[in-house]
């Protein structure tokens, strides 16, 4: 019994055995790639490139899932933030709502943070670290993004439309206590990725510049959200307007959406609790993240603790039972 594989847009489609089909659980870019749904297998010869069948070749005799899954994920050592459902929290709709987004949103930024802070030790090669440089980048540009967002719309709305003013102030000021750190990070990042500057990556640098912002940075993640929860006080219709307006210039703005979308929806974690509907865009947006958005910096995506989906996996690059 055999199955198809398809190439690349050059390439007819492979036949390889049916033994093979554990790949798709081992391998991340065969994990978005392809999905085995019937024996004729057309569709997937868009979405297999010529790396993920010269990959599944070499592993032949790669043994099962579970004995190399990497023993710990992408959930520490930064924590992740409760949802809404796993509070005791009494407030109105718009503000559950708010609140929760921002929860999810945040957790994405960590796992991807953990992801890369985890796997930095274990990677093998010069391509590698190119490519878990490159995720960072596209990460600092996410949080860049992200916060420029809240201190120009979000913040300043909730602040109008409140009456209160300075009611924000203390998350903008959270804002500007991980800077220096942060700042040093991308530095080194942007530094590692120029071909003319003598930097070179180092998987103990490149831990040690997180560890110097990323404390301060998470601890303002979580804090961000009991200030969400206080809006509860204020015009419900008018808080939604503001947080609208916010999504609608977070979806909207100028960013590369194959540099950001496949790193947002590949942090995301739909099994965790309260995190089912997230991110609030329609289905054929992850499908056009997974199988299209995704393909320029496939090997990239390698980092993402969960597939496109928003099913965790494991850490690609990690300790595993097999090499103890
Ligand atoms: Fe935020």
């Amino acid at each position: 019994m055999a199955f198809k594989l398809g190439g690349s847009y050059s390439q007819p489609p492979i036949t390889l055995p049916l033994t093979k089909l554990y790949l798709r659980q081992v391998h991340p870019v065969c994990n978005v790639g392809f999905r085995l749904t019937s024996s004729s297998l057309c569709w997937p010869y868009l979405l297999v490139d010529s790396y993920s069948v010269f990959w599944s070749l070499l592993q032949t005799n790669t043994p099962p899932c579970s004995l190399i899954m990497a023993e710990i994920w992408a959930d520490q050592p930064f924590k992740i933030i409760p949802t809404m459902v796993m509070r005791d929290v009494k407030v109105n709709p718009t503000v559950y709502h708010i609140a929760n987004e921002m929860v999810l949103a945040h957790n994405a930024m960590i796992r991807s943070l953990n992801a890369m802070y985890l796997q930095a030790p274990y990677l093998k090669s010069e391509a590698d670290s190119g490519d878990l440089l490159l995720y960072a980048k596209f990460w600092i540009e996410w949080i860049h993004h992200h916060h420029e967002c809240e201190e120009e719309i979000l913040f300043p709305g909730f602040e109008r439309e409140s009456g209160v003013e300075g009611m924000m102030a203390a998350n903008v000021v959270q804002h500007h206590e991980f800077a220096p750190g942060f700042d040093i990070w991308v530095k080194y990042v942007k530094d590692c990725l120029d071909a003319k500057s003598e930097e070179r990556f180092e998987a103990d640098k490149f831990r040690q510049l997180i560890d110097g912002f990323a404390p301060k940075l998470t601890l303002h993640l979580a804090d961000e959200i009991p200030t969400l929860l206080s809006l509860d006080k204020y015009d419900e219709k008018k808080m939604h307007t503001v947080y609208m307006e916010f999504e609608n210039v977070i979806k909207n703005a100028d960013f590369k959406k194959d540099e950001l979308y496949p790193l947002v929806v590949g942090s995301h974690d739909k099994g965790f609790k309260g995190g089912e509907k997230f991110p609030p865009v329609p289905q054929f947006v992850i499908y056009l993240v997974a199988y299209w958005l995704s393909r320029k910096y496939r090997s990239v995506w390698r980092f993402n603790p969960c597939d496109f989906f928003g099913k965790r996996r494991p850490l690609f690059f990690g300790p595993t039972l097999e090499g103890q």
